[in-house]
């Protein structure tokens, strides 16, 4: 597992910790009013499942990752230790969301069985709200960079892909105990084709039925580094 994962989550939760709630307002929205319990795979520290508990809604987050379930308990959140791509929890959610990529985590092979998985875990009709990157042949790999600071805790992060199977992430740590500290490493990160990303959608008890980029509908067949994909369940 990722260092940024386990042993360094703190820094990960730092790096990530931006403001979620026009984004948790939205994705409310397209859940639907009926939407009264959401599951959250790869959850993390837990941000999201802050962002959603704030509506409401009942929220569970699963992970592998003891150290960041450990940060989403201590946002009051419910978080269940589980490997996204062959769970059982026992139960049917309304909904489900899953944030910034984490499909990609799974590489290719991975996103077939988690939609199986989560298929079992969601009622008929039920949305899931999945943001991850997809691209066109031609498109140039991508890469992130942007500045986080919590007290006197400053970083600064560059993620970037490395090519279709890996993506890099280094975070430079520029002030408080640890600084002059730099944590990098390469991680698994599936690089979607728009084309691969829709045959295994296809090849699923989901159906796509809505694309958006940065809120505004786009054609389903539109690239972007984070594209919200809105599935439906469509297995009793
Ligand atoms: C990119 S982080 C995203 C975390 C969170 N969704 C967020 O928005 O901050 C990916 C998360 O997926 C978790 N993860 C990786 N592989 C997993 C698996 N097979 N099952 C469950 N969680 C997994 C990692 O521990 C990590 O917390």
């Amino acid at each position: 597992m990722s260092r940024l994962y386990s042993e360094e989550a703190e820094l990960y939760d730092i790096a990530f910790d931006w403001d979620l709630s026009d984004e948790a307002a939205w994705l409310v929205e397209r859940l639907g009013p009926e939407c009264r319990s959401v599951l959250e795979p790869g959850c993390g520290s837990g941000r999201m499942l802050a962002a959603l508990d704030a509506h409401g809604l009942e929220v569970v987050g699963i992970d592998t990752s003891e150290a960041m379930l450990r940060l989403a308990r201590a946002r009051g959140c419910e978080g269940v230790r589980a490997d996204m791509t062959d769970f059982d929890l026992g139960r049917r959610f309304d909904g489900a969301v899953s944030v910034v990529s984490t499909t990609g985590v799974l590489g290719i092979a991975g996103l077939g069985p988690h939609l199986e998985a989560m298929a079992r875990h969601l009622e008929s009709g039920a949305r899931y709200l999945v943001q991850q990157g997809v691209f066109a042949d031609d498109a140039e790999l991508w890469r992130s960079e942007w500045e986080a600071e919590r007290g006197d805790t400053k970083l600064h992060i560059v993620w970037e892909a490395l090519d279709q199977q890996r993506s890099r992430s280094r975070v430079a740590i520029l002030g408080g105990p640890r600084t002059g500290e730099v944590v990098e490493e390469v991680h698994v990160a599936a690089y979607w084709t728009v084309k691969a990303w829709r045959d295994v959608i296809a090849a699923s008890p989901f159906t796509q039925v809505a694309c958006y980029d940065e809120e505004v509908e786009v054609e389903l067949d539109q690239g972007g580094d984070l594209l919200w994909h809105e599935l439906v369940s469509s297995r009793d």
